[in-house]
């Protein structure tokens, strides 16, 4: 990634945000926990973690969480999200956005500016765009509505 993306990215400040979400994911099942923070084009960060259920299959990732809570606000345009996902217990991992989220991210951002973090910490970190995780998407201006 052209490294000028994130040149105006709190970057610190959206892992802090991502960690401190993650301590509140609800994974009784699987044991992983995810923390996400995401900043929209007007610099707000809205943040979420995984919302697991006993039935499994509505479970919630975290970026999705943090996404939603956004746009239910009325948010609907983002530059980044940061992703900070491990088993319980310290961050050993970089996790990286499941594909239904990258398909919710392609949704409300230009995917070839779109920032996304994945971190062990606030130093230790990966950056790529949208459009490198989730290339040739399919997206809203295809249905040309
Ligand atoms: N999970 C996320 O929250 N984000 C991802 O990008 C990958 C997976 C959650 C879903 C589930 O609660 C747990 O991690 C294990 O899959």
């Amino acid at each position: 990634m052209d490294a000028s993306k994130i040149s105006d990215i709190p970057v610190a400040e959206l892992i802090r945000s991502a960690m401190e979400a993650r301590k509140k994911a609800y994974a009784p099942y699987s044991g992983y926990m995810v923390g996400a923070a995401v900043l929209t084009n007007e610099l707000r960060i809205y943040t979420g973690c995984n919302i697991e259920n006993a039935a499994y299959t509505p479970t919630v990732c975290a970026e999705r969480t943090a996404i939603f809570k956004a746009v239910s606000e009325g948010w609907r345009r983002f530059k980044a999200i940061a992703v900070v996902g491990s088993p319980k217990g310290d961050v050993t991992q970089y996790a990286f956005p499941c594909g239904v989220c990258r398909q919710v991210m392609r949704e409300f951002a230009d995917a070839d500016n779109f920032v996304v973090i994945v971190a062990k910490s606030e130093q230790d970190y990966q950056a790529f765009t949208l459009s490198e995780l989730l290339p040739e998407g399919f997206g809203p201006e295809n249905l040309n509505l």
